[in-house]
């Protein structure tokens, strides 16, 4: 066996904390030892990427399996009881458009997770990654991964208790297998890290606009405020591109700005990936762009539930485009910040917020990469959307 059931290994505190043991029953103790043979020592060779957390290697375990290891970074020293209690309700958590955690290492300050290899790597590596990827997404496998994200993060906001929040959906967390099945990562993890470390990752560039104004300024976060990045994703699908390209005119920099314009316009075909060379379903790809932007309008409370997503995107549910308003655009809210504090001299652009518990408040930190200034704001958790 590849992995050890809690009691049998590792963490010597763990294991004489009877606390400890009661509520973990879905975690798997994987030992440094193993960890660092499965990764050839954490090798530079089987680094397969760095995120906000830390960084990723593929490993193979005792057991045959592959695995991506995520390697939390030194700041996030969490406890080893408040850990292994979240990882414990992570791993509880299962569905077909989820990734699945296997188990974690605790050892000393160590923090490490053991997921399930993905083979084809991120839609941010291939679907909007520029071309850089050999994988061709025609319409229908396009399709197959808006209802299978959807399907994924309804599930955690309507099925899983207590519902999680992602905080986090983008390109780069949502990882297809062999098949191209997505399967939406880093679920949960927004909870494992110490209210002072950065754990939504503005380094990767585009991140700033997958993020609700409300939740990214006001610090208001609801499930709404990941169904409107739900919504950024699903243009990005349809459209092939990543949210922001500063390569392009400056009229089509910004996608959800775009696609709000042809939408005006009736033209909302044209945001349809030219690389499909025509071969969709227009009136599907048009349905899908409207769906997109009810996700993103700008009043939280218009945005639809997930559930009700899946329904239209499968179209067990009609898609009312009369009700259909503005979107919220960061840009904007951006632009006025930035000129607000430009004016007052006394800035930010660093949002923190402080406290980590689910259902109260949350917490949220996030460099935003522009200017170098800095402020506080307190994230309210609100179940009431
Ligand atoms: N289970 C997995 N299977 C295969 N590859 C994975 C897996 N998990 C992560 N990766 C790879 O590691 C990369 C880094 O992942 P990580 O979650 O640390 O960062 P990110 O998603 O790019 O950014 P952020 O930290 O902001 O979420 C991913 O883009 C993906 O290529
Ligand atoms: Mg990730």
């Amino acid at each position: 066996m590849s992995c050890f059931p809690f009691f049998s290994k590792v963490s010597s505190s763990a294991r004489q904390d009877p606390d400890i043991d009661e509520g973990i029953q879905h975690v798997k103790l994987y030992t440094y030892n193993e960890l660092t043979k499965a990764t050839n020592g954490f090798s530079q060779a089987n680094k397969i990427g760095e995120g906000g957390f830390g960084s990723v290697f593929k490993g193979r375990l005792k057991n045959g399996k592959f695995a991506a290891i995520k390697v939390l970074s030194a700041e996030s020293r969490q406890g080893e009881k408040e850990f292994l209690t979240e990882i414990n309700t992570i791993a509880e958590i299962q569905h077909e458009n989820l990734v699945k955690l296997y188990g974690c290492c605790v050892e000393k300050n160590n923090r490490i997770l053991v997921y399930n290899y993905l083979e084809n790597n991120s839609l941010a590596q291939t679907l909007v990654g520029g071309g850089h990827s050999s994988i061709y997404f025609d319409w229908e496998t396009r399709c197959r991964i808006c209802v299978g994200v959807a399907r994924g993060l309804a599930f955690l906001h309507e099925e899983v208790r207590p519902l999680i929040v992602h905080r986090d959906i983008k390109a780069s967390n949502i990882l297809l297998d062999k098949d191209l099945t997505p399967k939406i990562s880093d679920f949960g993890l927004a909870k494992l890290i110490p209210s002072n470390m950065t754990h939504v990752s503005t380094r990767v560039a585009g991140t700033l606009g997958y993020l609700a104004p409300e939740y990214a300024i006001g610090g208001r976060l609801t499930r709404k405020a990941d169904i409107y990045s739900f919504g950024v994703l699903l243009l990005e699908i349809v459209s092939g591109r990543c949210n922001t390209n500063s390569q392009l005119p400056i009229e089509e920099q910004f996608l959800l700005e775009r696609a709000w314009d042809l939408y005006e316009r009736k033209e909302l075909v044209g945001l349809v990936d030219t690389s499909l060379n025509g071969e969709f379903d227009a009136e599907q790809a048009c349905k899908f762009l409207k769906i997109s932007l009810l996700c993103t309008q700008e009043s939280p409370k218009l945005r639809p539930s997930m559930s009700s997503v899946v329904k239209m995107l499968t179209g067990k549910m009609n898609v009312d485009d009369s009700k259909i308003t503005k979107p919220a655009l960061i840009s904007d809210f951006m632009d006025l910040k930035v000129r607000k504090n430009q004016e007052s001299s006394n800035i930010d652009t660093t949002y923190n917020t402080s406290s980590a518990s689910e259902n109260q408040d949350s917490t949220m930190s996030s460099s935003v990469p522009s200017t170098t200034r800095t402020s506080t704001f307190t994230a309210q958790y609100d179940q009431s959307l």
